[in-house]
Formats: C-alpha cells, sequence, structure tokens
C-alpha cells in the first residue's frame, strides 16, 4: 500500500525539493494516553525518522522541520529540560545511520541559547554528517522567524555602516542571503500536523509560495506514508505564483 504511494509519487515526476514540516501534536498524544507530554515528545522522536526515511526515499532534497521554537522557551522548565535531554539522545542514536545515509544536518535558529551539552551536540552532529549529499536536513530549534528577519536587519545594517553595502542594493535577495535558510531554496510544501492552521512564527519569508498541507495525524503517528501523501496531494495542485493559469 505505501509501497504504491512511493511508487506514485516517482511516477508523477515533480517532487518538492524542498518540504518544511511543523512537527505538531505530541502533548496532545501523549494526553490521549494518560502520559505526561514528554512521552509525546519522546514517541516524536519515530517520525522524524520516519520523515527522514520517506524523504530520501522519495528524492527530496532538503527537509526542514520545526523542532522547538523562540517561543518554546517559555513552556515549564522540566518539558524544556526533556526536550533538550531527548535532542542528545536523538543526536547519539542517529549520528552513525544520518552519515550513513548520506544526509547533511544542520540547526538553524538562536543556538547560543542551548545548554553548553545540547550545544556540544549539535555541533558535533553537524560536522559528522557535513559531507552528506543525498539530502540536506535542517532542524529548526530555538527558532522564531521574526528573530531571524530582525537578524537579517541587523547584518546588513551593520554591513551598510561599514561602507560594504549600498542601502539602495538591498533587494530581495540580500534578505534571504541573510536568512539561516540561505543555502537553500524556498520551501514547496509546508506540512503541518495536529490540525492547526496557523503558521506560529515558523519561515515567514520563505513560505510567501510554498503549498500548504494541514493533516489532522499528530505528530508521533506521522509516518513515511502520511509524507507520500502529502507529496501526492501537492503533485495534485497547480501552482501560480500570481500568474494566470497555463
Ligand atoms: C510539538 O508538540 C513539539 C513542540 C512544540 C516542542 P506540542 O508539544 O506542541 O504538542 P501539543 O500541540 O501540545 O499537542
Ligand atoms: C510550533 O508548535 C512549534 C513547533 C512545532 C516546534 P507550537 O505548539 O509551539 O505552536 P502553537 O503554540 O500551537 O502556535
Ligand atoms: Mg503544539
Amino acid at each position: 500500500m505505501s509501497d504504491e504511494l512511493l511508487r506514485q509519487v516517482q511516477l508523477h515526476g515533480s517532487v518538492p525539493a524542498h518540504i518544511a514540516i511543523i512537527m505538531d501534536g505530541n502533548g496532545r498524544w501523549a494526553r490521549t494516553r494518560a502520559l505526561p507530554r514528554p512521552f509525546g515528545h519522546k514517541a516524536g522522536m519515530s517520525a522524524v525518522r520516519e520523515v527522514v526515511e520517506g524523504a530520501l526515499a522519495a528524492g527530496v532534497e532538503v527537509l526542514t522541520l520545526f523542532a522547538f521554537s523562540q517561543e518554546n522557551w517559555q513552556r515549564p522548565a522540566e518539558e524544556i529540560g526533556a526536550l533538550m535531554d531527548l535532542l542528545e539522545e536523538y543526536i547519539t542514536r542517529e549520528t552513525q545511520d544520518l552519515r550513513a545515509q548520506g544526509v547533511a544536518v544542520r540547526f538553524l535558529g538562536d543556538l547560543d541559547r542551548l545548554g553548553p551539552s545540547a550545544r556540544a551536540a549539535v555541533d558535533r552532529l553537524m560536522e559528522h554528517t557535513a559531507a552528506g549529499s543525498k539530502l540536506a536536513l535542517n532542524i529548526c530549534i530555538s527558532y522564531g522567524s521574526r528573530a531571524e528577519l530582525t537578524r537579517a536587519a541587523r547584518l546588513l545594517a551593520a554591513e551598510a555602516a561599514a561602507g560594504r553595502l549600498d542601502p539602495a542594493e538591498i533587494d530581495e535577495e540580500a534578505i534571504s542571503r541573510h536568512l539561516y535558510t540561505a543555502a537553500f531554496p524556498d520551501p514547496d510544501l509546508l506540512i503541518r500536523t495536529s490540525g492547526e492552521l496557523r503558521l506560529s512564527n515558523f519561515l515567514l519569508w520563505q513560505l510567501a509560495y510554498a503549498e500548504i498541507f494541514v493533516t489532522s495525524v499528530l505528530w508521533p503517528d506521522f509516518t513515511r506514508a502520511h509524507l507520500w501523501e502529502a507529496i501526492r496531494a501537492y503533485q495534485q495542485r497547480e501552482r501560480r505564483f500570481g500568474k494566470v493559469s497555463l
């Protein structure tokens, strides 16, 4: 059944080069099982493995996952602690496989806010997978889109103040080049799990023309087959970019 889905994805040809995912619903997954929220986050780790492998199989080039937002720092300390522990556990457990699969991992966000141990783990995974050429996996942690845009403005202003940049030359490309995602094309497809219909301060600039796919599936239940379903839905969309249909 899911092999048939993958075959259809591949037959159609236009696989989105870049997929972004808001991985949401871990807390509700735990609540329906009368478990504390961190159990939902732990269960969500297997869904990360699912989408990485599903993206590799489908030929997606860039996968950007929203794992922890700048606003999530306002959650209770125990939940944040559990998430940071899981991040380190994920890195310890997955580094070898990610490397063997040709996945290049990058963490995007204000990494200076991470504790020393999480920061070291994050740096280690980026270093160990840097040569990967099959899939770029961006994991957004301590990430907020407005903060990212504010940082870009600050960087551009500093270049202008130093006389290295003429303000008249600041165009859309210049802004894109100063975002954490500078090395990547904009996402073609945004997936949000758990049914919420909002962006929650994720990639506001980069998602300008992304196709949006919202599923009620909670993140820990999300599988590679769900990813391929979302790609099939994308393949049936008509992207017009403001122009008229052909
Ligand atoms: C997403 O799941 C993971 C993070 C935001 C860290 P949530 O923890 O937001 O789960 P819900 O939305 O409460 O179900
Ligand atoms: C968005 O989910 C952030 C991540 C998935 C990491 P939230 O659960 O934090 O978003 P809101 O609060 O429902 O908008
Ligand atoms: Mg949520």
